[in-house]
This record gives structure tokens, sequence and C-alpha cells, in this order.
């Protein structure tokens, strides 16, 4: 059987021991979604939002890019923002990187890798910013590592920042925007930081400039 075709047959299987464990999930999925989390991740086949935090079909409302980049620019991020705030009023907004990100990798090295330069532009102010930090590390890889984290609490800046969220938090909506980080070695997230309306609060880690 080519790839192609299996994927209909995992399918079957799937849908089938879905009723069988519980009958009436797709007669539920069909009236509605409730999703309390809007994902915003990498589009990394190894990073896939709902798996890693073991949730359900309904209950995570994604996004995905390379690099899980949020631009005001990019109509595409924008509405699934808005449309998860204003109309489905998820509870938590979640920006998740992964450390040894290719994306990140790509923004970091000087070859040119076509179109995808443009888009990861975007990482490179972030470089930019803390070239001293980054260049006082020792190897790429913890280099990589730390513009991971960097570019996570860059996008919740960004996320924060959007007309969206400030006229939800303006008008008294109640949601948090996050920032995680998932290691593919261990298959672990860590909590880097949260902002709420008026309030950041960073999870034992140091990024004071990065918040002001
Ligand atoms: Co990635």
């Amino acid at each position: 059987m080519d790839s192609f075709q299996e994927i209909f047959r995992k399918n079957r299987e799937w849908a089938a021991r879905t009723k069988k464990n519980c009958p009436d999930f797709f007669e539920a999925m069909a009236h509605q979604q409730n999703p309390e989390y809007l994902w915003i991740g990498c589009s990394d086949s190894r990073v896939p939002a709902n798996q890693i935090v073991d949730l359900p079909p309904g209950d995570v409302f994604v996004h995905r890019n390379v690099a899980n980049i949020v631009v005001p620019s990019d109509l595409n991020c924008l509405s699934v923002l808005q449309y998860a705030i204003e109309v489905l009023k998820v509870k938590h907004v979640i920006v998740c990187g992964h450390y040894g990100c290719g994306g990140v990798a790509a923004a970091m090295s000087n070859e040119k890798h076509g179109m995808i330069d443009n888009w990861l532009r975007h990482i490179r102010s972030t470089i930019r910013l803390h070239k001293v930090t980054l260049e006082a590390l020792s190897s790429d890889e913890e280099r990589t590592d730390l513009l991971c984290e960097l570019n996570v609490i860059e996008q919740v800046r960004n996320v924060c920042a959007t007309t969206i969220v400030q006229d939800a938090w303006d008008a008294g909506q109640k949601f948090s925007v996050h920032g995680i980080i998932y290691s593919i070695r261990n298959g672990l997230l860590k909590d880097m930081l949260h902002v709420g309306v008026g309030d950041v609060e960073t999870k034992g880690i140091d990024f004071p400039k990065l918040l002001d």
C-alpha cells in the first residue's frame, strides 16, 4: 500500500476506534467547537499541538507556521487570532516554540535558503537585539536553543501588541498569552512566561529586558 492510501486506512481505523471508545464523539463535534486554547506553533512535524499536550479534537484551535512567527502583516495568523479571541473566546493564547528549530537555525546562518529567507527575516531583528549574548555562547547548538527561547518571547510580545489583543483587553475580556517551549529530545514543555491584562510573569527565567 502506498503512503497516500495509508492515510485513509489509518483514518478509518481511528474513526472506528474513536466511535467505539466514545459513541457520541462525532455527534458532539458536529455541533460546535469550544476550545479554551489557541496554539501558535511551528510547522515542524515533530511538534503536533494536540498530541504533545494529550488533548482530543475540539480542545485546541491551531495555527502553525515555520518558526512560530507572529507578524502584524500576516493576515492568516491575524485571522486565526481574531476568530479565537472574538468568537471562540479562548482563555489562553499559547506561543509554543521548540528547541532545535530548523527555521530559527536557518535565520541564524549566513547561507541562502531561497524564498523562506524573507519569512525568517522576522527573526533577524531578534538576533540583532541579542547579538552580544548570542555571540558569547560557545556553540551553534546553544545559540540556536537560546534564540528559540528569545523568539518565543518576541512572538508573545507581538501577539500582545496586536490590535485584536489590545482591543479585547481594553474591553475587559479575560485571557492570557503564554510563551512555552518544547524539547523534541524528551517530549517535555517548559513554561516560560505569561502575560495577562497588565501583568507579566516569568517562570524562573530571567529575561527582564525583553519584557519592558
Ligand atoms: Co521549528
